[in-house]
């Protein structure tokens, strides 16, 4: 159907919140857009749908695949095409009557003139990290009585500044005269959002780098940039309604369901600003020392060279029992290598059959599995007959299969985690209990327990688990062992900041690990074990949506038994990741029970050997059966990630020769 292109019917349903004299100032309007990025772009096609009938636009780059997440025109088919070319085409597929003038080279010193000739109007379109360029336009606007507008994506808001003639300029405003680069960013930043209401929105700050010129965004963010930008545009070019202009600002943070006015006068002069900046710069400076020790502290060192390496290198991101890595790998080739297990039953009162260590290597082969996935090959795991249960040898190789494909758990290898503080007592939704159900492999089952009353039972059930592991003097050595102190990250132990302790009981802590003695001070005399208890199992308990008992069909006997339980726990903890729950293992119950029922003597604390008594008998009546044949306990549900983590040894700590090697701690 041939339509002839009619600009007053194309905008015919502008009318009533504009008049037809208004539609008509507005094709007559020019409007200038330098730069054609997230915000540029929606703000030319949304001005174009307003009608205006005029633009100068201008950009010097192409399109990326890194732009897709926000910009306008970043499309497969735009893939390395100049930004302003395919925005231009856009905007006349829209309104072919429209004048563009493009600027391809982006604006510059020499070409600033031309670019605001004529113009009744300019919309900032730059690049967050552009100072020196945005600087010079915004100055030449003031020079030449020309109104502008800014409107920045704040995580998924908007702030907005309108720089009208004869009030606070730009450079009033933003004060970056003679100031470092850094410093001008942070400024231009503290300017935006002086109210900075969209903090509460950002879960990753180390992903904002100024010295990098990178930052995160939203297509949101950018669409109500457009949205606010075209409102501004539409009341300054007909002269309607009130223009909040700076030093007022608007910002509106669609997350946190918040809209502020802001009022700098003096703009980052201002005291508040001042004080502002002041902390600002203490936090970016804070936050870059913790990049860097992130870095220094992700461990991976060399781009991985064969397949085998490629796996391993993400394999070794799979869970053990107080992160003690207890796998050491001989690489055998291309696609082939040794896993050398080890228990830690020498030291660990957790571990005296050996099975939270052979569960941990199971999760491992499991996690070998899906990462060679990804390359179309098979995992085929054997184990060594000759080797012992204590120190066993599985050999892997990886085989073409044209039937494998990559596993949808690929994603979550590294973004599985322990979170060890409260999660929402919202219930699980059913897609995500049907979805954990069945990732199980044939041969295990999952036991729930949910629901107030339930829960309730198994927090007091983990309570007084918890005062037999804060009681025992065997527990107390491991304790000290495996936990690293005053530590957001740790390679191969558990960082302090990951217990889930609050800061004050994380302090007295820290205090009484300092000796066994203070340990049974505490307990003896100040209730010492009811703060951790409470704050680490019994409210935990509570604040999830469900507990867990992954269970075995029959109960398991040997290694290989648990070997198998161990790959069903890693896809269980993988699904449990890709449906965006946070998981925390709650293994003592079963542990303890697991002695009393094989009669292992695990501590010599008559009290401890009667509540793990108990224990059991009330985990019987919770689970029943399951008890006997369970393999995992823990608790799931909707929270947020952790702040501090495990993290792993590098590939190159976790390679041995031949005969593997002792590693103890
Ligand atoms: C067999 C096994 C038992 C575990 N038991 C517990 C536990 O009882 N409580 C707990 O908080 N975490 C437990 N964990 C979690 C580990 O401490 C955690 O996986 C390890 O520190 C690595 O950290 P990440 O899971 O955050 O990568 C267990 C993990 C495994 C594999």
């Amino acid at each position: 159907m041939a339509v002839n292109f009619d600009y007053d019917i194309a905008f015919s349903r502008n009318i009533g919140w504009v008049t037809e004299r208004e539609q008509a100032i507005l094709r007559g309007k020019r409007v200038a857009i330098a730069g054609l990025g997230g915000v540029g772009g929606s703000h030319l096609l949304t001005l174009a749908r307003l009608g205006v009938g005029a633009f100068h636009i201008s950009d010097f780059d192409s399109f990326d695949l890194v732009n897709f997440n926000r910009q306008a025109g970043a499309t497969m088919s735009h893939l390395g095409r100049s930004k302003v070319d395919v925005l231009a085409e856009m905007a006349l597929d829209i309104n072919p009557e429209m004048e563009v003038r493009k600027f391809p080279d982006g604006v510059k010193e020499d070409n600033v003139h031309e670019f605001l000739d004529g113009v009744d109007l300019y919309v900032d379109g730059l690049d967050f990290f552009v100072v020196a360029v945005r600087r010079m336009v915004f100055a030449e606007c003031a020079e030449r009585s020309i109104p502008s507008t800014t409107a920045a994506p704040l995580g998924m808001g908007v702030s907005a500044l309108n720089f009208i003639p004869g009030k606070t300029t730009f450079e009033q405003y933003f004060r970056l005269e003679g100031q470092p680069e850094k410093e001008q960013l942070l400024r231009f930043l503290a300017g935006l959002s002086p109210a900075q209401i969209q903090m509460g929105a950002l879960v990753d700050d180390t992903r904002l780098n100024l010295e990098e010129h990178r930052g995160p965004s939203t297509s949101m963010g950018c669409e109500l940039c457009a949205g606010v930008a075209a409102t501004q545009a539409l009341k300054i070019l007909l002269r309607r309604g009130s223009v909040v202009a700076a030093p007022r600002g608007l910002h509106f943070d669609a997350f946190g369901n918040r809209m502020k006015i802001t009022w700098r006068p003096g703009g980052n002069n201002n005291p508040l600003q001042r004080l502002f900046l002041a902390i600002g710069r203490k936090s970016i400076t804070t936050r870059l020392e913790r990049q860097v020790r992130q870095r220094l502290a992700s461990t991976q060192e060399a781009q991985p060279a064969t397949a085998m390496e490629r796996v391993l290198e993400l394999a070794r991101w799979a869970p053990s029992g107080d992160n003690t890595q207890p796998w050491r790998f001989e690489l055998a080739g291309k696609r082939a290598c040794v896993v050398h297990g080890s228990d830690t039953r020498d030291w660990c009162v957790y571990d005296l059959q050996g099975r939270a260590s052979q569960i941990a290597v199971g999760a491992l082969l499991e996690t070998i599995a899906v990462a060679a996935s990804k390359d179309g090959l098979r995992a085929e795991f054997r184990r060594r007959a000759d080797t012992t249960e204590t120190a066993p040898q599985i050999e892997v190789e990886l085989v073409d299969d044209p039937a494998i494909s990559r596993d949808s758990l690929y994603d979550f290898i590294k973004q599985r985690v322990t979170q060890r503080r409260s999660f929402s007592p919202e219930p699980l939704a059913p897609s995500d209990k049907q979805r954990l159900e069945a990732c199980l492999p044939d041969g295990f089952r999952v036991v729930w327990i949910e629901g107030d009353a339930s829960k309730k039972r198994l927090a007091r059930l983990l309570f007084l688990s918890a005062r037999i592991r804060l009681t025992i003097p065997e527990a107390y050595r491991v304790h000290k062992e495996i936990i690293e102190w005053n530590a957001r990250y740790s390679e191969d132990h558990i960082p302090d900041q990951a217990v889930g302790l609050d800061p004050v009981a994380l302090k007295m802590m820290r205090w009484a690990m300092g000796s066994w003695e203070r340990v049974r001070f505490l307990n003896r005399y100040l209730a010492g074990t009811w703060m951790p208890r409470i704050q680490l199992d019994y409210l935990p308990a509570l604040k999830c949506a469900a507990h867990f008992l992954l269970a075995a069909d029959s109960k398991p006997a040997g290694i290989d038994d648990y070997l198998q339980a161990g790959r069903a726990l890693q896809r269980f903890w993988l699904s449990a990741s890709a449906v965006g729950l946070q998981f925390q293992p709650e293994m003592t119950p079963l542990i303890f029970s697991g002695y009393v029922r094989d009669g292992i003597d695990f501590t010599a604390d008559t009290r401890a050997r009667a509540d793990a008594r108990i224990l059991k008998r009330r985990l019987e009546q919770l689970v029943g059966d399951a008890a006997e044949s369970g393999v995992f306990m823990g608790r799931l549900g909707y929270g947020s990630y952790p702040d501090a983590r495990s993290l792993r040894l590098a590939l190159s700590k976790l390679s041995v020769g031949a005969r593997g090697q002792q590693f103890s701690r």
